[in-house]
């Protein structure tokens, strides 16, 4: 099933009360089902922070956030953990790889933690290690690889589980054309054979075009001249 979004004039503040700094500022959007949306806009302007609160990372400082109808400021956090690890693909702009796990054992975790059997685990993982170029690494550590491949690993591991929500922080922000064009198609064919919804925040003009709608933000508000 796939996932539906819909926020209500979320605002984020970050810091003390007398230094405060508004990384969001009333932002309102709703993702259809199966839809890909992209944000745009600047450094600075916010996109990270309405990931991390759509991703359930973190929490907006006011506002409304429903997901698939599901009021989310009504969840307490082993729920909140619950619809992340079953629903929702993150990938980050570091990565966040785990260090001491190998190429492997990072992308085959979010199945291990899913109760996938080590036999489709296997299957799995090494059918998108083909896919992203990654077989010839798949024992080393996150440390002993480049960056583009450690963002190809991060796309990975959030696409195995195939999950009805992927959100993706500059993803293409360490690739080059060919892998960028590599991790747009695998989420498209998530997109087409499970329904998947999307949300990419990138300012990469390829990404962009690929996405169904963009939406842009400027200093912590919707930009509606773009
Ligand atoms: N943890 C934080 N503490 C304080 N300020 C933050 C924090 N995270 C982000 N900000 C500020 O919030 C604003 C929006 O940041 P961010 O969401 O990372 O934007 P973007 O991803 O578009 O570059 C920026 O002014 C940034 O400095
Ligand atoms: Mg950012």
């Amino acid at each position: 099933m796939p996932a539906r979004l819909s926020l209500n004039a979320i605002s984020k503040h970050y810091g003390p009360e007398s230094q405060q700094v508004t990384a969001l500022n009333e932002v309102s959007l709703s993702l259809e089902e199966g839809e890909f949306l992209a944000i745009q806009g600047p450094s600075g302007s916010g996109k990270s922070t309405l990931l991390n609160i759509c991703g359930l990372i973190d929490h907006p400082s006011s506002g409304d956030y429903h997901l698939n109808g599901i009021a989310v400021a009504q969840l307490n956090e082993q729920q909140r953990c619950t619809h992340r690890r079953q629903m929702i693909g993150f990938i980050f702009q570091r990565h966040q790889l785990i260090p001491a796990m190998t190429v492997y054992e990072n992308i085959a975790y979010p199945l291990l933690l899913n109760n996938i059997s080590a036999k489709n685990t296997r299957y799995e993982v090494e059918q998108i290690l083909t896919t992203l170029d990654l077989m010839q690494r798949r024992k080393h550590l996150p440390r002993q690889l480049s960056g583009g491949e450690r963002q190809r690993v991060g796309i990975a591991r959030a696409l195995i589980k195939r999950p009805q929500l992927v959100i993706a922080d500059e993803p293409s922000a360490s690739l080059d054309h060919q892998h960028t064009h590599t991790g747009l198609q695998l989420m498209r064919e998530l997109n087409q054979a499970f329904g998947a919804s999307f949300l990419i925040a990138s300012h990469d003009p390829f990404v962009i075009d690929h996405c169904d709608r963009r939406i842009s933000l400027l200093d912590g508000r919707m930009d509606d001249r773009a």
